[in-house]
């Protein structure tokens, strides 16, 4: 099965050499646990490799992921510039849609709010790898039969556009769905904060939960966030 690189060479090394092409997969986790850096460390190093990438960002604006994104070393404004990775706006979308439901009074959530099937009509048809973070802003008012059906069917279209996909979904969303989006997805990952009982201090941790036809890490691997973004420690 062809692999593409994560951008966390050690990681790739432990789980087969990368993410498997054509397949999503889901990275969860709690809040500033270091979901989109990882996220962000497999577009880049996408567009390095010359794929046309894609991002759907829900929670930023593109001008603040790309800042953030270069504040680790990974500059993706030339990639932007050139096209080769388009971002979507649908967070300054979602942010001005409030503010219209806020001013007028309206009190429906209305198609942006819960439509994940019309993401892959925002997907550029030339994208061979994408980004979406965060998928749980559009499950606030939805049913776990009402998110699964839909979820399949945006992986099953990604899969037929051989599209190689990363979508984040934060912890509390998925707990709110009952945890049923990991069966959908070919992998899953999830980055916490953890408290270390012998030194008391906070660690970063990913846990590797699945990867199908892989074999993956049984423990989690410590890591920590630096100036060349996340590097994995040594495992003890
Ligand atoms: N340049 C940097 N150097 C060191 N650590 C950084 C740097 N930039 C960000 N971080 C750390 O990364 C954390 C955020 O990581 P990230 O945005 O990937 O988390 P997240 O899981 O996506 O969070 P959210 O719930 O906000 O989506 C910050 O809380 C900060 O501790
Ligand atoms: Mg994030």
């Amino acid at each position: 099965m062809e692999r593409l690189n994560t951008g966390i060479a050690d990681l790739d090394g432990m789980i087969g050499g990368g993410f498997p092409h054509s397949r999503t997969m889901m990275l969860t986790g709690t809040t500033g646990s270091g979901k989109t850096i990882l996220g962000l460390h497999f577009l880049h190093q996408s567009c390095v490799d010359g794929k046309k990438c894609a991002m759907i960002a829900t929670e930023e604006n593109p001008e603040d992921l790309m800042e953030q994104a270069a504040s680790l070393g990974m500059p993706l404004s030339k990639y932007h510039k050139q096209e080769s990775l388009i971002i979507d706006r649908v967070y300054d979308e979602r942010t001005e849609y409030m503010k219209d439901i806020l001013d007028f009074g309206v009190s429906e959530i209305d198609e942006l709010q819960s439509n994940i099937v019309g993401l892959l009509d925002r997907i550029p048809k030339k994208a061979e790898v994408v980004l979406i973070d965060n998928i749980g802003v559009f499950t606030l008012n939805m049913s776990p039969n009402e998110f699964r059906a839909q979820f399949d069917t945006l992986i099953h279209g990604m899969a037929k556009r051989n599209v190689t996909a990363v979508v984040v979904m934060d912890s509390a969303s998925d707990e709110r769905m009952g945890g049923i989006a990991a069966y959908s997805v070919y992998g899953v990952m999830k980055t916490q904060m953890k408290e270390n009982p012998y030194t008391g201090s906070r660690e970063r941790v990913l846990d590797i939960l699945k990867i199908r036809n892989t074999k993956i890490p049984n423990d989690p691997l410590r890591f920590e966030i630096t100036s060349n973004g996340i590097v994995i420690l040594k495992q003890q």
